[in-house]
């Protein structure tokens, strides 16, 4: 059985890519087989799994509005257990061309379902905005990880984030499918500083439970690894978020039962 999950939060540079490509590279340490999908129109996750901007024609944008399947746009990649499903960054009108469709909130959904099961977990890097291209990534899972970067105003935008994914939730439920928080997480501790245990506390008593025992540390490895292009876990393995991500692989399996 496949596991989707989206790491959305439309509020920009909070940690999603980073979450992205790190989640996969420590589950396929742990031996699971994995899908990255980069809807983010950046390609940071692309080009950060080493696949040259250059050396592919079709994007998974493509897929969106229906140009390419699935099947044909991925790419393998260095590490033989994970797979990516590479962005473009010239992306013309791609919410207005996804509005024409009639099936707009499943495109993914439906195209995904072709190819899912050849993989234990499916990542979606989201891009920073609540658009078409975020609802077709939440249609299309079965849960999302909520980035909150631990800083003053964490918690700003998070309840239009939540509205979306309610809407999402009741379009799912018609297919009698589901869409669950799976988990929220907190990104960028300074452990020097009260202020970001603060934010910890306060996300904690709005989300409880859902909120993952593992806190991605603020670290001068993660941020050079997104320099030279490289998921921090290959960069600088016994970095404490190189660690942290590690440790959140783990929690995610756990979670997932
Ligand atoms: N734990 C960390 N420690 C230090 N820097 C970090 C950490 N996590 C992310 N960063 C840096 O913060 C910046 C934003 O991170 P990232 O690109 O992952 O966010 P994002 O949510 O995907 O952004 P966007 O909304 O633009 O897509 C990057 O420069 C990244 O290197
Ligand atoms: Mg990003």
């Amino acid at each position: 059985m496949s596991t989707v999950i989206s790491i959305a939060n439309q509020k920009g540079g909070v940690g999603k890519t980073t979450t992205a490509i790190n989640l996969a590279s420590s589950l396929a340490m742990l031996g699971k087989k994995v899908l990255l999908i980069d809807l983010d129109y950046q390609a940071n996750a692309t080009t950060c799994l080493g696949i040259d901007r250059g050396s592919f024609d079709h994007s998974v944008f493509d897929c969106l509005v229906e140009r390419s399947r699935l099947a044909d746009v991925t790419l393998t990649t260095d590490n033989p257990l994970i797979d990516v499903l590479p962005a473009k960054t010239t992306v013309e009108g791609i919410e207005e061309q996804i509005i024409l469709n009639t099936n707009r909130d499943f495109i993914l959904d439906t195209q995904l379902k072709e190819i899912k099961e050849e993989y234990d977990y499916v990542l979606i890097d989201c891009p920073p905005s609540l658009g078409y291209v975020t609802t077709n990534a939440m249609m299309a899972s079965d849960g999302v990880i909520v980035p909150v970067q631990c800083e003053f105003l964490a918690m700003d935008g998070l309840t239009q984030l939540l509205n979306t994914i309610r809407l999402v939730q009741g379009k799912k439920k018609i297919n009698k499918e589901t869409l669950t928080i799976f988990g929220v997480l907190m990104t960028m501790l300074d452990s020097r500083t009260t202020s970001g245990y603060q934010v910890v506390n306060e996300v904690k008593t709005y989300f409880g439970e859902k909120v993952f025992q593992t806190i991605i540390p603020r670290n001068i490895s993660c941020s050079n690894a997104t320099f030279y292009g490289v998921p921090v876990t290959q960069f600088s393995p016994k970095s404490k978020s190189s660690l942290s991500y590690k440790q959140l692989a783990k929690e995610v399996i756990q979670r997932n039962g």
